[in-house]
């Protein structure tokens, strides 16, 4: 099968080299031009374990190519997906569809015969219609389907999730279109992958609702460890407790300092701006979001704490940036507001990320932080350590050498990484979330 894949973000990118890993010949299309330069050397543009070996391997043997000529790589195509950013529309938080629609239009017009046009951008229910819309105004002439068919692949492991995907999710209005997308994915139907066809509005909202229910896990778990706070129950073994019902089931749940990312937060805003549009309220998503948004600034009061009410004059240590591990993405990580107010509160800041500290570096929150090359560094001489992201190599550091190179033995832990008996055996005064002091 030819495949053109329109926007070479996370989503394109990763998708595109899969789809060619499948066996599948496939032109990744940007209109970036320096990116698409570094491509065909096969230089990645972001951090993703695995992309690297993945690009190189089929660019070699010709399945995956980059281009910024979109006519021509859709020239021939059995289907063309659209993997563009949808990010919130300023001002009313609305995802803004001007790049899903913009190339909605130029495929079509570059079209040479029957095709199906994919949205894998995440984009509200409904936006498929005006895609037909537009796609067939452009081109009267020809038959062209247009499906959806959402991403559910996480950054960090967005590999395995790809072609190992729990399921397939894929909205169609006619069995041509059907076919083509069985034939698109015959390499995990084989596996025995549930590929799960619905009509196409369904499997737009399918993907918002998965989505909002994750980040309701998450808000979830943070106020339930908040109580256990209060009452000194332990939050970790109330998840484990709730997540060995299969009718709850244990992922998502790690309470933390708030989710963050380019999706769980502009996806909630997104659904609660549509189903207010179609006056059906999504109140529990709302209430999702505010309480993540609250979250973020406790946890800097929670680090001010710990060091005594005051940070003037201290210096903290901060180990990770990035709004999770194995990735470089800094897209509204809970560091951000943590950092920014760890500096308003008169602290200096010492930071180490293994990945993200490049991408950090361009937020103005971290304006005059001390970057270090190693975790070690960043805490020489801090009065305390906080840890904000659960990279491995966080959860081995040597507590021996920890409590010596800091000059107070305290230790914020918002990712709940080492036990409380560890850190009572290593004499430390440590903080996490949910769990008693
Ligand atoms: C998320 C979804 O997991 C993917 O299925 C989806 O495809 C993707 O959004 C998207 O729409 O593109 P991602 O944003 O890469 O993937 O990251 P997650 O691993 O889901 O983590 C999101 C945030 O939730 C992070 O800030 C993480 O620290 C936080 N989190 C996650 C928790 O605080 N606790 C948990 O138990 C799990």
């Amino acid at each position: 099968m030819k495949i053109a894949m329109i926007g070479t973000g996370y989503v394109g990118l990763v998708s595109g080299a899969c789809f060619a890993d499948f066996g599948h010949e496939v032109v990744c299309v940007d209109k970036d031009e320096l990116k698409i330069k570094r491509l065909l050397k096969n230089e990645i543009p972001i951090y993703e374990p695995g992309l690297d070996v993945l690009v190189a391997g089929n660019q070699t043997v010709g399945r995956l190519s980059f281009t910024t000529d979109l006519p021509s790589a859709v020239k021939g195509a059995d289907a063309v997906f659209i993997a563009v950013g949808t990010p919130s529309r300023r001002g009313d938080g609305h995802a803004d569809l001007s790049y899903v629609y913009a190339a909605a239009e130029e495929v079509a017009k570059a079209a040479d015969g029957y095709v199906v046009v994919v949205t894998k951008s995440t984009v509200p229910v409904c936006t498929g219609d005006e895609v037909e819309r537009i796609v067939r105004e452009a081109r009267p002439d020809l038959k062209i389907d247009v499906a959806s068919n959402p991403e559910f692949l996480r950054e960090g492991s967005a590999i395995e999730d790809f072609k190992r995907p729990d399921r397939v999710v894929i909205g169609v209005e006619n069995e041509k279109a059907r076919e083509v997308m069985r034939l698109l994915y015959r390499p995990l139907f084989i596996n025995e992958t549930p590929l799960l066809f619905t009509r196409r509005r369904t499997a737009e909202l399918t993907k918002y609702a998965a989505n909002a229910f994750l980040a309701t896990k998450i808000s979830f778990i943070n106020e339930i460890a908040d109580l256990c706070e209060k009452t000194g129950a332990d939050v970790q073994d109330v998840a484990r407790g709730i997540g060995l019902d299969r009718r709850i089931g244990s992922k998502f749940l790690h309470a933390g300092p708030g989710f963050g990312g380019s999706c769980f937060p502009k996806d909630t805003l997104a659904l609660v701006r549509t189903a207010e549009q179609f006056e059906a309220p999504t109140r529990i998503v709302e209430a999702v979001m505010q309480v993540n948004d609250a979250r973020k600034g406790r946890m800097a009061d929670r680090i001010i704490e710990a060091c005594g009410g005051s940070l003037q004059g201290r210096t903290v240590a901060v180990l990770g940036v990035a709004f999770k591990p194995q990735t470089d993405d800094m897209r509204e990580a809970p560091s951000i507001d943590i950092v920014g107010r760890l500096k308003a509160a008169g602290a200096t800041v010492k930071a180490y990320d293994p990945a993200a500290m490049g991408e950090a570096k361009k937020i103005d929150a971290f304006a005059g932080v001390v970057w270090c090359n190693s975790s070690y560094e960043a805490m020489a001489g801090a009065d305390a350590l906080a840890i904000l992201t659960e990279w491995n190599e966080f959860r081995a550091l040597d507590l021996g050498r920890v409590r010596r190179l800091l000059t107070a033995p305290v230790i914020v832990d918002l990712r709940n990484i080492y036990t409380l008996e560890e850190m009572r055996e290593k004499g430390f005064t440590y903080v996490s979330v949910g769990r008693p002091a």
